[in-house]
């Protein structure tokens, strides 16, 4: 039985959402970087955010406007609970970074309630909270992102009415490099940006590369993935708030990786590649290319990460 005073602290790692054909239904968990979240049980209902670090002090405390306060808090009130929490969440990548930052403090809040509380509700169920947690953080209620990052692995949104959330399997040699160069770009805006219509032609190309991508993953057919990393949605305007973009990508393939994109609505780009050096390799190149027009980034490289969020005190 959870009582008042009882604490946890979870991890729930970044995202590379759309994954270059799969708009707002393809996204995948990769191990670094990740939020933390300290939760504590109080007598006083509802969610206070106590403190947050590693923001530079940009993210709202007001806790219907953080991600991680709503998701918890409709968490609490689906179940009922006569208990509240205090939270202090630990920012390891800024919002607007393209990695998932909203939803994995929202996946490492409802995670860290749910597991203190005994884990009345399954993952399934926490996906909708969630969705509500993304909707107060970015405008709208994308679970790209969330998805990826509560289940790990990687993930088809087969549906958002009714929400289905597929598992797609993971090839073996499978490794993904991620850039994050230091510059901010709103998901709203980036999404502002995009045309309400797309071109026929357009809408083809991209559902048949989907199709390739998800059969690529299943047989291992890397040459497959290759040639369905193309975005004929996002990227053709996305592209131009990221400088450098065009050699980024062509450092991938000019380095043995199999393709890349945008990672979610940007300023992060992401590979795909059959082996740990050839990723090393992308994001050393992708690093010197960002350095020379003055940019400074981080670079992660990692498997998919198939665990998502976890209880590390
Ligand atoms: N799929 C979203 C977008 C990313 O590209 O706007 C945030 O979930």
């Amino acid at each position: 039985m959870v009582k008042i005073g009882d604490k946890i602290k979870v991890f729930a790692p970044a995202t590379v959402a759309n994954v270059a054909c799969g708009f707002d239904v393809l996204g995948f968990a990769i191990d670094q970087p990740g939020d933390e979240l300290d939760l504590e049980i109080t007598a006083e209902k509802g969610v206070r955010i106590k403190d947050i670090t590693g923001d530079g002090g940009v993210l709202p405390r007001e806790a219907e406007k953080n991600s991680a306060a709503v998701a918890i808090l409709e968490f609490l009130q689906h179940i009922n609970a006569d208990f509240g929490c205090d939270i202090v969440i630990h920012k390891k990548m800024p919002s607007g970074s393209g990695l998932g930052s909203s939803a994995a403090s929202a996946v490492a809040g409802v995670f860290a309630a749910n597991s203190i509380f005994g884990a009345p509700l399954s993952k399934e169920e926490l996906l909708p909270f969630l969705l509500s947690a993304e909707d107060a953080a970015c405008g709208s209620a994308i679970a790209d992102n969330v998805a990826a990052s509560l289940f790990g692995g990687f993930i088809l949104v087969r549906s958002y009415e009714p929400l289905e959330v597929i598992q797609l399997p993971i090839p073996e040699k499978l490794y993904a490099t991620v850039i994050f160069p230091h510059l901010t770009v709103l998901t709203k805006e980036a999404r502002e940006i995009l045309p309400k219509e797309i071109p026929l032609k357009d809408s083809l190309r991209q559902s048949a590369n989907l199709g390739g991508l998800i059969i690529g993953l299943q047989t291992s057919d890397y040459g497959l993935i290759s040639r369905s990393l193309k975005d004929y949605i996002a990227e053709p305007y996305r592209s131009k708030l990221i400088p450098g973009f065009d050699d980024l990508k062509k450092a991938i393939t000019a380095n043995g990786g199999l393709g890349g994109s945008i990672s979610g609505s940007g300023p992060s780009v992401f590979a795909l590649s059959t082996d740990k050096d050839i990723a090393l390799k992308i994001g050393e190149e992708m690093a010197k290319i960002m350095k020379a027009r003055n940019i400074d980034s981080d670079i992660y490289v990692s498997k998919v990460n198939t665990q998502g969020p976890k209880v590390i005190e």
